[in-house]
């Protein structure tokens, strides 16, 4: 069955770079496994939305969790869902605008229409946070 898992995590001052080798990692192994979803970073911490099957979201999160280059990660929800929200992204790498005033315009764009409300109001507000 179908089910979205959001978690928060922290990870100050990670490079660019390194943002880079994250969705790569997810493009090979989200690729395989069905898993879809979208990450954002402040540039202290994460927000990760991940969809998939319960045991492919499992498989990732074993990897996700042991990973050293952030760490108090959060769960937020983990619930199921009739329909992936991110079907076509491996993993989206939604960024978050300079302009705190632009933020919250730009992102109700750019995420997608068939999140659950208090799913999208969570990343909202974890993204005009600082
Ligand atoms: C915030 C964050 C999100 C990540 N998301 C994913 C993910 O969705 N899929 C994935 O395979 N790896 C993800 N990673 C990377 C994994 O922790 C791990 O480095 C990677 O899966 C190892 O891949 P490999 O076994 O193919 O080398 C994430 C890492 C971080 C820090």
């Amino acid at each position: 069955m179908l089910r979205q898992y959001l978690y928060i995590s922290t990870a100050p001052g990670l490079p660019r770079e390194e943002i880079e080798n994250i969705l790569e990692a997810c493009k090979r192994n989200n690729e395989k496994r069905d898993v879809t979803g979208l990450l954002l970073y402040n540039g202290r911490n994460f927000m990760q939305l991940l969809e998939g099957d319960a045991a492919d979201l499992f498989w990732v999160m074993r990897k996700i969790s042991s990973d050293k280059r952030h760490s108090g990660i959060s769960r937020l929800a983990d619930i199921a869902v009739d329909e992936r929200s991110c079907p076509d992204w491996t993993m989206r790498h939604v960024q978050i605008a300079d302009d705190v005033d632009a933020r919250r315009a730009k992102l109700e764009a750019e995420l997608p229409d068939n999140l659950q409300r208090r799913i999208r109001e969570t990343i909202l507000n974890f993204a005009i946070l600082n």
